[in-house]
């Protein structure tokens, strides 16, 4: 069976830039954007150019300098908003207008004061004014996640005939269940006249946790296309992270599904984005995290030493790196030790183990990690005692190592 492409929508630039606190400058934000399209992503939301001048000239700049994927720019259902956001995209090779409304009850009560009918009006007539300055106009039904299906789906219908080429579903407040999500996903797909023709897309937040397993449950009911940042940054939890549910689709043939993301250099660009935004990644974080690949625990050690697969389900070098790394800790077994002390070029016999790995127990009781200056040490002070202790000898490739 032939697998399908799912489209990689990247919005770190826009949503992930939005979090507090995290603020980027033209430059900074190019070089991200340059990144992300040697990375492969489909789309790039390079920002919200109505919001300030800097963000007009950064979504200018980008337009400038990406080539290949689409450069695309935010703006609410109003005039001068669209007029902006295209004017900002007038150096795009390819140009997206992301315009749209908020749809439910609570949006069009609270937000606009407003009724039903006359968002579904608004909607028609923002995609209608969009299109007149590009061809490629994305409309976002804001909070579709607590949106009616009926209604979410005669807001699609109307702006699906007046020429909107992809329709984004936003679960703005992180309010579904996976289930529900996929299923108003399907919904759509099977209820919407012309659905067929745009690309339906996913834009999960993750306040409950929730943000990829939603994105996930909507590609697998139909989207075509997900939306989703560097390091899962955005409003308030984040959106669902681009590295998670690349690698989900990456790692589960099952899905029949595949992006164009050369998740080889994943690694570099959850780095990149982590520095020039100064948020940092949780250290479990899925993927990017630096425990990601990180094994401490003695049973965990020995199982990863003897072969990887057993307590490692991704390859490291499929995200960009190098190996996974064993932390010599009090968890940590004789198994560890030996493999740490053999990197550098120490073969360790048993008894010599057996000492080494009591006076090491000592040591790694008073502090979270061992580093290998401290291995170092020990082996010293062990060899000053005895002085007969440490033999030279090659191994087979000729290398001196050094046996215990
Ligand atoms: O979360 C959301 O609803 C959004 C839209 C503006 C697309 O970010
Ligand atoms: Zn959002």
């Amino acid at each position: 069976m032939v697998k399908k492409r799912i489209k990689i929508f990247d919005t770190t630039l826009r949503d992930g830039e939005q979090v507090p606190g995290c603020k980027l400058n033209t430059k900074e934000k190019v070089k991200i954007a340059k990144k992300l399209e040697t990375l492969g992503v489909d789309v790039i939301e390079a920002g919200f150019p109505t919001s300030s001048p800097g963000d007009y000239q950064s979504v200018q700049e980008i337009s400038k300098s990406v080539k290949k994927a689409i450069v695309c720019a935010l703006s609410r259902a109003v005039e001068k908003d669209i007029e902006i956001a295209a004017n900002s995209l007038k150096y795009a090779n390819r140009a997206r207008i992301h315009t749209g409304i908020g749809t439910s009850d609570c949006h069009i009560r609270y937000k606009f004061k407003s009724t039903p009918e006359k968002i579904i009006e608004k909607a028609i007539y923002a995609v209608k004014y969009a299109k007149k300055f590009v061809e490629d106009v994305e409309f976002y039904a804001e909070d579709a996640g607590r949106t009616e299906n009926e209604f979410l789906a005669k807001v699609c219908e109307n702006v699906i005939k007046y020429g909107a080429t992809v329709i984004n579903i936003p679960d703005t407040t992180g309010y579904c269940l996976p289930e529900e999500y996929g299923n108003k996903i399907r919904f759509l797909k099977e209820n919407v006249k012309g659905i067929h023709k745009i690309v339906l897309s996913t834009h999960c937040h993750n306040d409950l946790g929730l943000a990829t397993a939603n994105s996930l449950y909507g590609i697998i009911n139909g989207a075509e296309q997900i939306e989703c940042t560097i390091n899962g940054i955005g409003e308030r939890a984040g959106n669902t992270s681009l590295e998670e549910i690349v690698m989900i689709i990456k790692q589960n043939n099952s899905l029949n599904l595949f992006t164009n993301i050369n998740t080889k250099l994943i690694s570099d660009i959850s780095h990149l984005v982590s520095e020039s935004t100064g948020m940092k990644v949780q250290a479990n974080k899925a993927i990017v995290g630096i425990n990601a690949f990180s094994h401490s625990s003695g049973i965990h050690q020995d199982g990863v030493i003897k072969k990887r697969e057993t307590y490692e389900s991704i390859n490291p070098k499929d995200v960009g790196i190098d190996q996974s790394s064993i932390i010599l800790t009090a968890r940590s077994g004789r198994a560890a030790l030996a493999y740490r002390y053999k990197k550098l070029g120490y073969l360790l016999n048993k008894n010599s183990l057996d000492l080494i790995y009591s006076i090491f127990l000592k040591h790694a009781d008073k502090k979270k990690e061992i580093t290998n200056k401290e291995l170092k040490i020990i082996l010293q002070k062990l060899n000053n005692k005895d002085k007969n202790k440490v033999l030279h000898t090659t191994n087979n490739s000729g290398r001196r190592i050094n046996v215990v």
